[in-house]
Order: C-alpha cells, then sequence, then structure tokens
C-alpha cells in the first residue's frame, strides 16, 4: 500500500512537473527546475556539475606551459577548443571560467543555447576588485585596502558596480569574497582577504555579497562565491594549499563566523572549498564541512563548487582517495556539486551512477541547486549581452570616481614626524625611485594590466597633484626581483641633488609577471621585509641626509622595522587600485586626509608570527630575548593629519540579562585645524570565562566624519551576539559575568576609554 502511495506521488509530481513549460519566464522557478531536470538525461545532468576554462583561454595556451604544468594552466590533453564547443552544444558542460571577453561569453552561450534542452552556461570569473581581469574594465583597492577603510557601505558599491560590469560582458558568477581570515603575513593571499579580524571580515564580505547578489532578481546581479573553506590562511608555515591543522574551538572562534554570517544573513548563492586538508581530512572530502556545518547547522541552499582541480588533487596530491575516480566519488557524497574543471568528470561520474555508487538523487540534488541559480540570474531569459551596451558602463565615470575614493580611503598613514603634509615650496626637486612607482602592479593580484590610459601610476599621480614640483625619476623596473645595483647607486647618487626622496617600495603580485612575482597566489615567503635590493634603495637613499618618505605598495603585511626608526613618514597603500597612484599624491600632498586604519597587525619580524591583536589572555607570558614582543604596527591604528579626542563613554546600563542589548555611547571630538573622518572601535573583553577568550574582540566600527573643532556622539549597540562564545561543551552562550567595553581609535590599549557591565544569571 505504502509502495502504492509512493507511486502514485511521483506520478502526481511528474504530470504537474509537465504541465510547466521550464521556458515560460512566469511560472514559479522551482517547477521550472523540476520539470527541467525531469528531462534530462544522466549526461546532461553531470554536465551541468562540470566547469571548463573557456575556449580562448585553451587555444591560447603556452606549448611549454602545457609540458611543464599542465595541472596549473589548466591543459586538457587530447582536447581542443573545438571538442569544447562541441560538447556545450550537446548540453555537456554547465559552466566556464577564464572567459575574458564578451565576445566569447556570447559565442559560447550562443552554443549552450543550441543544445537539446537550451540550458545556458553560467561563466565564472575571479571579479575579486572589479572584474579586471578581463581588460578594460574598473579596478579597485585589492580586498585588504578596502578592509583598512572599515567602510562596508563602499564595499557595497564596489561590488554592485562589478556586478554590473560583469553583467556588460556576460559574466555571471565571481569567485569573491574571499572571506579568510588573514593569519600568516608570510602567506601570498593576504592582500585578497578582509585581515585578521572575524567580526570585520565578516562585515565587509556581507556588503560584498549583497553588493554582488542585489535582490537576484536577474538584469545586473551577479552570485557571489564565499571562498575558501577552511582556514587554508593558517597552514603550516604559511604556504598556499599546504595542511592546516586547527583545533575545533579555533575554526568555530576565528574562521567560520564570516561564513555563517554570509549564509545565514547574506545568504550567499555558492561557496568554495579550500585546496588545504583540515585537520587530517582534505577540504574537498569533508562531509563535516560541507553538509553538517554549512548545509545542516548554517542552512545553505546555493552550491558548492571545487576550487581549481582540488577534486583530483584528494587523489594527486593528499593521497586519501586510490584513483581520481574515487576522488571525484568521494567529493560528490562528501556534498560537492560543481567541479572546476576540466576532463575525465563527465565520464567517470556518469559510471558512478551507472554502477550504483552514486545515487541518482544525489546528482538530482547538485543539479538542482545549479539550475535553480541559473533560473534565478535570468539566465535562460536574457542569455547574451549586448556589447555596444556594455562599453557604457564598463569604467564609466561613475565606477571610476568609486575606485579613486575607495583608494583614498583605504591607504593608511603609518609614521608621519610632521614632513607630511608636503610643503611645494620647501621640496622643489623631488626624486621618485623604487619599483612601484610608476608601475601597475598598484592593481595587485587578480588583474590583468590595463590600457596605461586609463592608470595613473604613482609618478603620474605625483605630476598631476604637484605639477609644479620637478619630479626625477629613476626606474627600479618593475619587481624587486629583477632590480640591478648600478639602478640602486643611481638613486642614491640623484638623492643628494634633490630636496627630498620618495621610495616607492613593496610587492609585485601583478598576474602577469610570472616567475617575477614575491606576493599574490602561491607566492609564500619566509620572510616579510622589503624583498631583494629595496632595503639597499630605501637605506642608500636616506643617507642622502635628504629627507626620504617611504610608500609601501604590498599585498602583505611588510616588516619595516628600520624604515620606521629611520625615515619621516611611511605610507601603508596597500594595492590601490588603478587610480591609487593620484590617491596617493593627493595625501602626500594633503588634498586628501588619510582616515584609514590597520586591518591587520604589522609584525616586526616574521618570528613572531602568529601575529594578531585578538590574542589568548596568556599572551602576557609572550617573552622573546632577541626582540620586542610588541608588533611593529597595531591592529586599528592609523594617523591623519588632525587628531581626535574620545571622551565620555557611557553604557545604557549597569547590568544586563543574557538577552538583552546595551548601548555604548562615545563623544568624539577633531582637536585638530582640519576636516576628517575618524573610524572610531569598540572592542569587548570578556573579563572571566570559562573556556579562554581574547585580550579584546573588535565589536563595532563606524566612520565618523568631523569638521575642525567639531564633536559628535555616537552610538554602538552591543546584542546578545557580540557576547556569546563557544563554552567548555561547544555550546554557544552568553556566560554571566563582567565585561569590559573598550572605545577608541585603535586596538592599542592606551588609545581605548573602558567602561565594564554585568551580565546577570
Ligand atoms: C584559487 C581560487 C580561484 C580559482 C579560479 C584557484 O587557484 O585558489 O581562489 O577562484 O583558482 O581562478
Amino acid at each position: 500500500m505504502k509502495k502504492f502511495i509512493l507511486l502514485a506521488l511521483v506520478a502526481i509530481t511528474i504530470s504537474s512537473c509537465s504541465k510547466v513549460d521550464y521556458k515560460d519566464p512566469n511560472a514559479p522557478i522551482e517547477k521550472r527546475v523540476e520539470s527541467l531536470l525531469s528531462q534530462m538525461t544522466l549526461e546532461e545532468k553531470v554536465g551541468q556539475m562540470n566547469q571548463f576554462c573557456g575556449v580562448v583561454h585553451v587555444s591560447n595556451m603556452d606549448k611549454k606551459a602545457q609540458a611543464d604544468n599542465q595541472d596549473a594552466q589548466g591543459y586538457y590533453p587530447g582536447i581542443n577548443a573545438d571538442t569544447l564547443r562541441k560538447w556545450t552544444k550537446q548540453g555537456l558542460i554547465g559552466s566556464y571560467l577564464h572567459v575574458l571577453t564578451p565576445e566569447e561569453a556570447n559565442e559560447l552561450q550562443h552554443l549552450a543555447m543550441e543544445s537539446r534542452l537550451g540550458i545556458p552556461l553560467i561563466l565564472g570569473i575571479d571579479a575579486i576588485h572589479g572584474n579586471c581581469l578581463a581588460p578594460d574594465n574598473t579596478s579597485y583597492p585589492t580586498s585588504i585596502g578596502q578592509a583598512c577603510s572599515f567602510d562596508t557601505e563602499m564595499a557595497y558599491k564596489i561590488a554592485r558596480q562589478t556586478a554590473k560590469e560583469m553583467r556588460a560582458m556576460n559574466m555571471h558568477w565571481t569567485f569573491n569574497p574571499n572571506i579568510d581570515v588573514a593569519r600568516d603575513a608570510r602567506w601570498g593571499r593576504v592582500g585578497e582577504t578582509f585581515g585578521e579580524d572575524p567580526y570585520l571580515v565578516g562585515q565587509m564580505g556581507l556588503a560584498l555579497i549583497e553588493g554582488y547578489q542585489g535582490d537576484m532578481q536577474g538584469g545586473d546581479d551577479v552570485l557571489a562565491c564565499a571562498k575558501h573553506l577552511i582556514a587554508g590562511s593558517q597552514s603550516i608555515n604559511g604556504g598556499n594549499s599546504v595542511a592546516t591543522d586547527v583545533s575545533e574551538r579555533t575554526l568555530h572562534e576565528i574562521f567560520l563566523p564570516p561564513y555563517e554570517l554570509a549564509v545565514r544573513s547574506g545568504k550567499v548563492g555558492t561557496l568554495m572549498m579550500a585546496h588545504n586538508e583540515i585537520n587530517g581530512v582534505p577540504c574537498h572530502s569533508s562531509k563535516w564541512l560541507m553538509e553538517d556545518v554549512m548545509r545542516k547547522d548554517y542552512g545553505f541552499d546555493g552550491f558548492i563548487v571545487s576550487d581549481w582541480m582540488d577534486i583530483e588533487r584528494l587523489h594527486s596530491r593528499h593521497e586519501t582517495a586510490s584513483s581520481r575516480k574515487e576522488a571525484f566519488y568521494q567529493s560528490i557524497m562528501a556534498g560537492m556539486d560543481m567541479h572546476m574543471h576540466g576532463i575525465y568528470w563527465n565520464e567517470e561520474v556518469v559510471e558512478l551512477v551507472k554502477e550504483g555508487r552514486i545515487p541518482m538523487s544525489r546528482i538530482d540534488a547538485s543539479v538542482r541547486r545549479i539550475l535553480t541559480a541559473k533560473f534565478r540570474l535570468g539566465l535562460f531569459e536574457n542569455p547574451y549581452c549586448d556589447i555596444e551596451e556594455g562599453k557604457k558602463v564598463r569604467m564609466c565615470e561613475e565606477h571610476r570616481a568609486t575606485a579613486l575614493e575607495a583608494a583614498r580611503n583605504s591607504i593608511v598613514l603609518v609614521k608621519n614626524n610632521g614632513i607630511l603634509p608636503l610643503d611645494t615650496k620647501k621640496y622643489k626637486r623631488v626624486l621618485v625611485t623604487g619599483i612601484n612607482s610608476d608601475d601597475q602592479n598598484i592593481m595587485g593580484d587578480w588583474s590583468a594590466p590595463q590600457q596605461p590610459e586609463n592608470i595613473t601610476t604613482i609618478l603620474e599621480g605625483l605630476r598631476e597633484v604637484a605639477p609644479k614640483t620637478e619630479f626625477v625619476f629613476v626606474n627600479q623596473g618593475d619587481t624587486p626581483k629583477r632590480m640591478k645595483q648600478e639602478n640602486v647607486d643611481k638613486a642614491a647618487r640623484i638623492a643628494r641633488t634633490t630636496d627630498l626622496n620618495i621610495v616607492v617600495a613593496g610587492e609585485t603580485s601583478l598576474r602577469v609577471r610570472k616567475g617575477f612575482k614575491t606576493c599574490g597566489e602561491n607566492q609564500d615567503r619566509a620572510t616579510i621585509d622589503l624583498y631583494g635590493l629595496q632595503k639597499d634603495l630605501v637605506r642608500k637613499v636616506a643617507a642622502s641626509g635628504k629627507p626620504t618618505i617611504l610608500v609601501v605598495v604590498t599585498g602583505r603585511p611588510n616588516s619595516l622595522v628600520w624604515e620606521d626608526e629611520n625615515l619621516p613618514a611611511i605610507l601603508y597603500a596597500w594595492e590601490p587600485g588603478m587610480l591609487g597612484g593620484k590617491a596617493i599624491a593627493e595625501i602626500l600632498y594633503g588634498e586628501v586626509n588619510p582616515s584609514a586604519k590597520l586591518a591587520i597587525t604589522i609584525p616586526r619580524h616574521e618570528g613572531q608570527i602568529q601575529m594578531y591583536y585578538n590574542q589568548k589572555k596568556s599572551i602576557k607570558r609572550y617573552r622573546l630575548v632577541d626582540m620586542s614582543t610588541k608588533p611593529l604596527y597595531e591592529f586599528g591604528y592609523g594617523l591623519s593629519y588632525t587628531t581626535y579626542e574620545y571622551s565620555d563613554l557611557q553604557l545604557s546600563k549597569s547590568e544586563i540579562a543574557p538577552n538583552e542589548n546595551i548601548e555604548a555611547s562615545v563623544t568624539i571630538k577633531n582637536t585638530g585645524a582640519r576636516e576628517g573622518v575618524e573610524i572610531a572601535q569598540l572592542y569587548i573583553r570578556d573579563c572571566i570565562s570559562d573556556v579562554t577568550r581574547p585580550v579584546k574582540e573588535l565589536k563595532g566600527f563606524e566612520r565618523v566624519a568631523l569638521k575642525a573643532g567639531e564633536s559628535k556622539r555616537i552610538t554602538f549597540t552591543l546584542t546578545p551576539e557580540h557576547l556569546r562564545y563557544y563554552n567548555l561543551e561547544m555550546e554557544r552562550v552568553v556566560e554571566p559575568g563582567t565585561f569590559q567595553v573598550m572605545v577608541g581609535g585603535s586596538s592599542r590599549n592606551k588609545d581605548l576609554l573602558t567602561a565594564e557591565f554585568e551580565v546577570k544569571k
């Protein structure tokens, strides 16, 4: 009888589905998905779960790269672009990445729309700080700089504009935000993150997700992808893809919170697993991570994509799968939905289903999620872009203005003995030198070179902002790996003839500089000071006796101990994007008052790693016999050309119940002579707890604009969510007892006012 009812139900479902035309835009998405799914062959379903590199990428591949390193280049032995075109037309490919022009995007989409069921492709791209991996798009500051602005509204705006530029090129899915919590400056990908604090990372990530995805009604929205799960940023020795071994507690307290926020409130559309293993289990076969935490606990309902060929690496790298096919099996059964990228997947996964190892229902679950995303993006109705119309959107004036504003807000002034802002009357002849002075490297990783006329390099910015100053440029090339001693010596000679010197040093992370990069993906370092001859350059130029200012263009914290002790001013510019040169010049010459604060601690030395502000309280026992235990610059720290005073910190109550909110109000006064924006920060400290807590934790921040002499009273609200932590039983609770609230302009104790309240039993 039971069987009969079940069969009847299935029949009813099928017949009601078949009544719905999946091409009908007015039908509900769930019904369209079921109708389409019911008409798909196994091969078509498995194809939807597979992604390939674009046909131009595949045809352009450098032959040597194919022979040397197939995995990193996306080389498919025996397969050419025409095979991919054929498979697309047969409906056997669900997605592409590395498609970089709207012409190619439209061409591939046409082929997909000609397939038996006409299922559009979803085209993914690493639009990390703008869609600038593709030409003629806006390049905004990289994520670490964005985080230093503590400006979630700006992050939202950047993401919204990026989504528009993507759709203008027929791209629908960005592999961003990267909400890894950065904890090791040696790791090359720090610049791609929002720094070291889980709360800040979560807030920035959420703002981006909301910006990318909009209302997800199609049009100019794109899917976001929160990545990478999990904790690859704290791998052994900071190596990208290397094993991570962290406690379950650290995962829940530090690395998972931004994902939890993204999934629960941001409704992020997709997630990407990380290259690394976590506590002995590769992330790509972790059922705990994909099913238990993400889907069951957090309620994730989008689809999960693998990172670049990492499913294969269960076999070839981690050796936890006896064959590639076994690796596909393990990953799918652990919860994976889409394979980035390549051959063998289609036939081997089809075999696994036919052999009865993977149930059809498991495949259907993944395909359902992928199709739902395609319907939500409106791809069935709008599979193509209008290339000419798109040109009006890409890198338009409004987007470039945002890029410039974001750069201004992201540059951190870490040292100034009063020399800045520069006096044009005093410094008439200025030397500009260093690898990043006149170079597109200001755009950082995940950016292709852009047309020179669309970039303002630092040298160009200086000339624009101070047209009467004579800037003498000594070229040091574009990477510290290729610097020449003779050029260093030349700069040192000229430095003696100028009034002031500006050295622009740091790292090279622009993607095209293969073999010459020092930062970015797969560019991990053992040391974190200035690479190569750059140290020599700074010292020799400074030895001229003329004031020497350092501008650091970098995607990781560089330790600058000598520089801090010996130079009058240092600007941490991070990778400020295509108009970053102008923003830097505006700050140096005082047209813009710097406001950014560090979203990551700058250690004095790599031996201090792990160096972050929210250490456990036993950090007070940290003693080094050979150097200070203090970092060079603290989290939340950054200077301005004005000064701010905090006073009168008041709490709305002295006692609260565990489920109550409490407010903290403070007055901030601009005590200097010019207007500025102060980034006020609120930290808490749980005084006595069953399980150890950090010395302080950021739980609120606000950008406060203040005219000279102006005061404002601001209020932060602390909710139970801010006070909660994982107790001995790993339950998330607000524990009774005393909490300290600290408010001020950095994480340094001396910059914070303190008040206390009690949580009652
Ligand atoms: C990176 C991902 C990126 C993917 C596609 C991988 O190597 O780890 O972050 O999205 O490549 O480019």
